[in-house]
Formats: C-alpha cells, structure tokens, sequence
C-alpha cells in the first residue's frame, strides 16, 4: 500500500514538473515571438510601415506584404501596446502610410488585391484575385486604432488620416468600408488564396468590419453611411447560414465554387475557427461556443488525426501531444502539413472558451456540440440523453480541466515541433515532424501571441 502511494506521488509530482516546465516554455516562447514578429515589421529594404509575411525570398517568396497577414499581425502589434507597454506609435502610423500608397496604386483588382511589394507596389504576377477578405480586415484594424485614437481626443487627425465623411472616400477606413460594402456579394479567393466562390471566413470577417466601421461612422459624423454599414452588414450576417444548412453536421466552408482548386470536396476547414476567433464581438449570436463550431473542431481533429503520420506520435516523453492540425484535409500546398497557426489556433479556442464557460452557469448541450462535450468527459460520463450540465456539477468542472488540459496538449505539440532557439515556420512535415515551407512566418508568431493572451486571460479568471 504504501508503495503504491509513493509510486502515484511520484507520477503526479512528475507530471506536475512537466506541466510547469511545458508552462515556463510557453511564457519563453511568447518573449520569443514578439521579438520575432517586431523583426518582420518594416525591415530593411521595405518601405516603412511594412509586414512581410516571412524574411524567406524563395522557394517560397513570401518577401511581400500582404493585406491579410499584415492586419492580423498588426492587430497584434496594437494588443501587445496595451498589455505590454510597447509604444508602436512609429510603426502604426507608417502602416497607415502603407495602406494608403497601396490603395491608391491598387492592382488589377483594385482594393481586393491580395498582395504588395515591399515598395508598396501592387504584386502584378498571376495570383488569386481578388481576396476580399483583406480590406475588412484591414478595416477592422484601422478602425480599432482609430477608435484608441478618438479615446485620447485625437479627432482630427483621425479624421484627416483614417475616417472622413465623404464620397467618393479618401481616407483609408472609408475606402475600404466601401469596397466591402458595395463588394461583399461578390465572389472572391478565400483566406488560402484557392478557391474563389463565397467563403464563410470571408464572410465573417466583412460582417464585423460594416459592424464596426457603423459604430466609426456614427463617431464621424456620419450617420447615413453608419445605417447603410449596418444594413449591409445584417445582410451577411444572414447569408452566412448558406454555410450552416448544406446538410453536414459542421461548417461547410466554401460555397458556390467557380475557379481554383477543385478537389477540396468535404468543406471542412480550420478557417471557419479562425472565422470565430478572429471576429468574435458583441454585435453577434454567434459566438466561439456555438455549437456547429464545436462539431466542426471535432470534426477536423478528427480528420487530420487519420490524415497525418505524425500524429500518431502522442507523447514526447510523459507529456501527452495535442493532434496537430492542418488548414483542410485535402490540402496539397507542399504536400498538405500541419500548420503552426491552425494548432494553435484550437488552443486558443480551447482557452477562450474555458474562460467564457467560466462566468457562464450552464453549459446547454444539444444534438451538434454533445459528441464534442462527451469526447472531452470521456468514458464514464454519459451524455447521450443529457440536455445541460449544470454549475458545479462534476461534470462542469471536468469540462473545463479538460478543455485547459487540451490546451496545453496542443502548446506542447508545436513545442515539439518548433526549432530549439523558439523559431516557428509556416509548416512541420506531415510525417517526419520537421518545420517546413516559410520559415519565421510572421503569422506563426502572431497565433503564439494570441493564444498566450487566450491562456493569460483564461488564468486570471480564475
Ligand atoms: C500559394 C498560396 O499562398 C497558398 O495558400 C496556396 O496553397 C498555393 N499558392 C497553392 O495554390
Ligand atoms: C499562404 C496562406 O495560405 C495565406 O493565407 C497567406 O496569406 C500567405 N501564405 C502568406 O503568409
């Protein structure tokens, strides 16, 4: 007996020291990803205010900027202002000046042009165009800069720079918001530049941006185009339940194809998470625990669990391995790997909802997300005639250790597989494990960060 209890003291004291060791990593790998993501921002050579997606100028070229990553990494540059205390106000104010020399020299697609040269220049190859994802993105950005901004009573320069009343627009909110409103029903190349149809996190995206940019246009005096935002952006908000009744029991990401790949035939796609947590706000139902979300998680993990050789590796020594994910199972971009962004990007999902389950009293449990809440309780718990799990319960409880546990299975996943100095590349091989594609992709580096602030915020509402 007492042999038995020195032996489960030294297993749970062993995990323990691992789990703290995986928690001193992850705090040493955010310092690392700042510094890392603040490398890719205006280096040398590129006009000031530039995001280049990764240092890497072959095989692949990602020596540019583009409007997708540049907004969500600068969306990040802005967070890290607040929590802390890095004045980016030089650098934020010269990505000001870039959006503006690439608007007006725009591209073959005018503002839907996915990419820029690093002297501002419109990326003038083949490509595919337009991406429309990127304006509202961008819009949404800008808008919480100029929101910060108006906070300190700068309304004329915000109105000289970022937002004026008046058509045709010639600031750089206002463009946009006017390209997404008059452009949104267009079809357009989704966020992995493939497909061109109606995508859902396309949709997701310009829904928030006309949200936004109404609450922008009522602070600039400019009541009739905030109306007309809001309208359009109900109206997205109501198409996006094409991507919810195609008969599948998950999202189903993009609809009514017309040009690029066409072999990616389930519809599943971790860019409807992304979706979530990169719109996730006051204005919506919809939310990161809505329930055709948590069956679509379960759904790809499950999917991306057959799919690559090298999540059947689960442990690295005691630590249990999250199932690495990728951006869609049919994926063939460098042969279809796992991706750095999209792992964490289920991490911190997991946090965010933990977090939010937190402040709740129940959790609802319906026909869509009860396989997703039984996987998480495991054997001896039994959902299949359950409606709720009330506060308190055991199984409330286990739900949120569960969801925190995974978490970390999935930090220690890219822990796995990232270089030893903290360096993240775009890509680790499917079946050997090692980094691969873009190395240094500011975006990695930029999901580490928000996952991190997902975990902090998940610990302090404790
Ligand atoms: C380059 C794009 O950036 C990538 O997302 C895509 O998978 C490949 N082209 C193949 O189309
Ligand atoms: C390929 C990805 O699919 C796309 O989303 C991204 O914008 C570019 N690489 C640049 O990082």
């Amino acid at each position: 007996m007492k042999i038995l209890f020195f032996i489960l003291l030294l297993i749970s004291s062993s995990s323990f020291a691992q789990n703290q060791d995986l928690r001193e990593w992850i705090d040493q790998q955010y310092q690392i990803s700042i510094q890392k993501l603040f490398a890719n921002l205006s280096p040398n050579g590129t006009l000031p205010g530039t995001v280049v997606a990764s240092p890497q100028k072959e095989n692949p070229d990602y020596w540019y900027h583009w409007v997708r990553d540049a907004a969500l990494v600068v969306d990040v540059v802005l967070s890290l202002e607040n929590t802390e205390n890095i004045n980016s106000k030089e650098f934020l104010f010269d990505f000001v000046e870039v959006t503006r020399i690439n608007q007006n020299r725009s591209g073959f697609d005018g503002l839907g042009e996915p990419k820029y040269y690093v002297n501002g220049d419109p990326y003038d190859g083949p490509w595919g165009r337009p991406q429309n994802d990127g304006p509202a993105l961008r819009a949404i950005v800008l808008i919480k800069l100029a929101n910060k901004l108006l906070d300190k009573g700068q309304f004329r320069w915000v109105q000289e720079n970022l937002y004026r009343a008046e058509l045709p627009a010639n600031t750089v909110i206002k463009k946009d918001l006017e390209y997404v409103l008059h452009k949104w029903r267009d079809a357009s190349f989704d966020l992995w530049e493939e497909i061109k149809g109606q995508n859902f996190y396309t949709r997701m995206v310009q829904r928030l941006a006309l949200y936004e940019g109404a609450e922008l246009a009522k602070r600039m005096n400019d009541p009739q185009a905030a109306i007309e935002y809001r309208n359009q952006a109900k109206s997205i908000e109501a198409s996006l339940v094409n991507h919810r009744t195609t008969g599948k029991a998950y999202l189903f990401e993009n609809l009514y194809w017309e040009e690029g790949l066409n072999y990616k035939h389930s519809g599943l796609d971790t860019s409807s998470l992304l979706a979530f947590l990169h719109t996730d706000d006051s204005f919506f139902s919809l939310s990161i625990t809505d329930s055709l979300l948590l069956a679509t998680i379960r759904e790809l993990e499950k999917a991306f669990y057959n799919e690559y050789e090298i999540n059947k590796v689960q442990y690295n020594g005691d630590q249990k391995l999250g199932v690495a994910f990728g951006r869609y199972p049919e994926d063939l971009y460098y042969n279809g790997n796992p991706w750095f962004l999209t792992t964490l990007a289920v991490a911190e999902h997991h946090l965010r909802l933990a977090k939010l389950l937190k402040s709740k009293s129940v959790i609802q449990i319906d026909d869509l997300n009860r396989d997703f809440y039984s996987d998480l309780l495991g054997i001896p718990y039994n959902l299949a005639t359950t409606d709720k799990l009330a506060e308190k319960s055991m199984e409330y409880t286990k739900v949120l250790d569960r969801l925190e546990e995974k978490a970390f299975e999935y930090f220690a996943r890219v822990r796995f597989h990232a270089g030893q100095d903290g360096r993240l590349w775009e890509q680790f091989d499917r079946n050997t494990g090692f980094m691969l594609s873009a190395y240094d992709l500011t975006w990695s580096y930029a999901a580490f960060i928000t996952a991190y602030q997902a975990l902090v915020n998940y610990e302090r509402a404790q």
